[in-house]
């Protein structure tokens, strides 16, 4: 780990972290400042409530919504991107007699959602190394026409790729597209949602813009901003879109007051020189462990997200869901935290790239790995 950019950050040095896309991790500073705002609240909470947290809130939502390049009144706040899919799939009532499509490279939320609200699910299927081409055509392919809504990841959770969404929404019009765009902000430059030409998109905060856990924004195209409704809907009742997300009854709203401190710590790290910085290490990391393990490369046609990749294991290790299992908990006792990854019959290491990473992390895990998978 890089010691001087480490110290920002409190994660236990004697573990080798090449994970931050699953959780992100919160700087000391942006930690502090969300105990402050917490201290604020108790100190007294009628006060926070009814005086501080209304401006409060709308002065993160706004910062997000800057920090992501689009207009104040497109975005919401919401704790994660599983809350933002279910916002979608209720402020469209999806539900029996309704299709939706997923892809096998996206998170599983968006699927179990829809299925726990009635609608029949339709898979995208593409394999790791297709060309852009494939993909949209696989997800042009799964749509039928009672398909209601068209779910994909930007950058993909399994296998760390970033999918050509403005091409799948213009192949699937006129079905709305919902963006999981849970890897996305902080992490992927030369974004403009807005022009995506989707209908819903869903970033999270937490992961790597540097915010405390759990904030993420909702953004939702002109059309459909007057159906959206919070989960959570005390006090929402009469307030327009976004507003009406703010403040949702008794809940916990210091992780969404702390947003600006969190954009502000993503801009003191670097911001996206910080990231290039970051993608480099992990092209250089990725092929100490692709040469420790003798495999080719992961990648076809379709980009790697800047700072999460995958590495192909051999033949044989890792390739299904257990032996996954299996691998991530030998890493672990090893010291060393990085998921493998069983996708469509072969195993995978998914590397990332923060800032606290140095060559010395990739070169542990090359070290390691031998003597782990001859055993
Ligand atoms: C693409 C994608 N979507 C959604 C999630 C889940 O995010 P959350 O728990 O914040 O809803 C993840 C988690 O890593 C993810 O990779």
């Amino acid at each position: 780990m890089r010691r001087d950019i480490a110290e920002l950050f409190e994660l236990d040095p004697a573990l080798t972290h090449l994970n931050h896309g699953a959780f992100g991790a919160v700087p000391r500073s942006v930690r502090e400042a969300q105990d402050r705002a917490r201290t604020r609240i108790e100190r007294a909470p009628m006060r926070a409530f009814r005086d501080d947290l209304p401006a409060a809130l709308a002065a993160a939502r706004e910062s997000a919504a800057a920090f992501l390049g689009v207009q104040p009144d497109g975005a919401a706040l919401v704790r994660n991107v599983t809350e933002a899919v279910g916002v979608v799939l209720q402020g469209l009532d999806i539900g029996p007699g309704d299709d939706v499509v997923v892809s096998d490279h996206g998170y599983l939320t968006a699927g179990w959602s829809a299925e726990a609200r009635g609608a029949r699910l339709r898979t995208a299927r593409f394999p790791v190394d297709a060309d852009p081409a494939d993909v949209v055509a696989a997800f042009a392919a799964a749509v039928t026409d009672r398909t209601r809504l068209v779910v994909l990841d930007q950058i993909t959770s399994p296998t760390a790729l970033v999918l050509p969404v403005a091409a799948v929404a213009a192949a699937v019009a006129p079905v709305p597209v919902l963006v999981d765009a849970a890897h996305v902000p902080g992490a992927l430059p030369g974004l403009d949602v807005e022009a995506l030409g989707v209908a819903f998109w869903a970033g999270n905060l937490h992961k790597w813009a540097y915010t405390p856990r759990a904030a993420a924004t909702l953004w939702v195209a002109p059309e459909h901003r007057e159906a959206m409704r919070p989960l959570v809907t005390s006090w929402s009742h009469g307030l327009p879109y976004p507003e009406r997300f703010d403040l949702q009854g008794t809940v916990d709203h210091s992780s969404w007051v702390a947003v600006p401190d969190g954009l502000a710590a993503w801009r003191d790290l670097g911001g996206w020189e910080q990231v290039a910085r970051n993608a480099d290490l992990l092209l250089r990391g990725a092929e100490l462990v692709r040469a420790a393990l003798g495999t080719r490369a992961a990648h076809g046609g379709i980009p790697s997200a800047p700072c999460l990749r995958l590495v192909a294991l051999p033949q044989g290790v890792a390739d299904t869901t257990d032996a996954a299992e299996a691998l991530w908990q030998q890493l672990y006792a090893a010291g060393i935290v990085v998921p493998p990854v069983a996708f469509a019959g072969r195993g995978y290491l998914r590397l990332a790239a923060a800032p606290y990473n140095d060559e010395d992390d990739y070169a542990r895990l090359a070290a390691a790995l031998p003597g782990i998978l001859g055993a």
